[in-house]
């Protein structure tokens, strides 16, 4: 479980979040959304342990983010896994330098046991025969599917994703969703989606949480978050 609480993050002079509180079950999806510039991604780098809060803390499984030392802020890194917004491959990589990456660092995996994992993750993600090419040579939409074998590979107990669906054309985006909601069902991750993509939400239901003006303004289920009848709520829903 995550727990995030009384946290306020700021850049100098410029408040982003006030006194937020949220918690994000396990095994469970929880939908992050917001108007741009709100503070979602910020949010994200912050359990992630990149961005330091001026108040508040997060608590995962129970230990608190800011209070662990170099090796174990490492070991709780490894239970999250974050796919970025442009998939952030690595270009000069194949599709399978790039998925075995995380392996080859952190476990002591043998060359074919890594290649098993690998040829297995792309076979959840629907890919084929895609392993020697280049970054380059993949679609936006087959991008996207490389990154979350890469996310999954190490099996992460949060798997945080920022705009899974966006820039994407609608069919491959619900194929996108899909996938989601399969890998939530098969690995028992608990999902963090910050998304803009009502179409994704519709899909995924899950719980809601809406930033507005540095505060957590919603947070509850997907029926109650369509039914809420507050202007900022209808003009998002709409
Ligand atoms: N490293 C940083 N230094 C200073 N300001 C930052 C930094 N990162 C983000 N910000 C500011 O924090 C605010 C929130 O940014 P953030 O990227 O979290 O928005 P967002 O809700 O994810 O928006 P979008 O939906 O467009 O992705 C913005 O005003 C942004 O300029
Ligand atoms: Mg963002």
């Amino acid at each position: 479980m995550i727990e995030i609480k009384n946290l306020s993050i700021s850049f100098g002079e410029q408040k982003i979040l006030q006194n937020i509180d949220l918690t994000i079950l396990e095994n469970q999806i929880t939908i992050v959304v917001g108007q741009s510039g709100t503070g979602k991604s910020v949010l994200m780098k912050c359990i992630e342990g990149l961005i330091e809060p001026v108040e508040g803390s997060i608590i995962i499984d129970e230990r608190d983010l800011f209070t662990l030392n170099k090796q174990e802020l490492n070991e709780t890194r490894k239970k999250m896994a974050m796919l970025f917004q442009g998939s952030a491959l690595l270009d000069s990589l194949n599709v399978y330098q790039n998925i075995a990456l995380p392996l080859i660092e952190h476990s002591d995996l043998s060359e074919d046991a890594i290649l098993k994992e690998v040829t297995e993750k792309l076979e959840l993600v629907g890919l084929k025969d895609v392993l020697t090419k280049m970054p380059s040579e993949l679609s936006g939409g087959m991008k996207k599917r490389v990154a979350l074998a890469r996310a999954i590979i190490l099996k992460p107990k949060y798997i945080i994703y920022d705009e899974p669906t966006t820039g994407l054309d609608p069919i491959i985006a619900e194929e996108i969703s899909d996938l989601i909601l399969k890998l939530q069902e098969q690995y028992d991750i608990a999902s963090i989606i910050i998304t803009h993509d009502m179409n994704c939400i519709r899909k995924i239901k899950g719980n809601v949480a809406m930033i507005h003006d540095k505060k957590i303004v919603f947070d509850g289920t997907f029926n109650d978050f369509i039914n809420d009848e507050r202007k900022i709520i209808r003009e998002f829903v709409k």
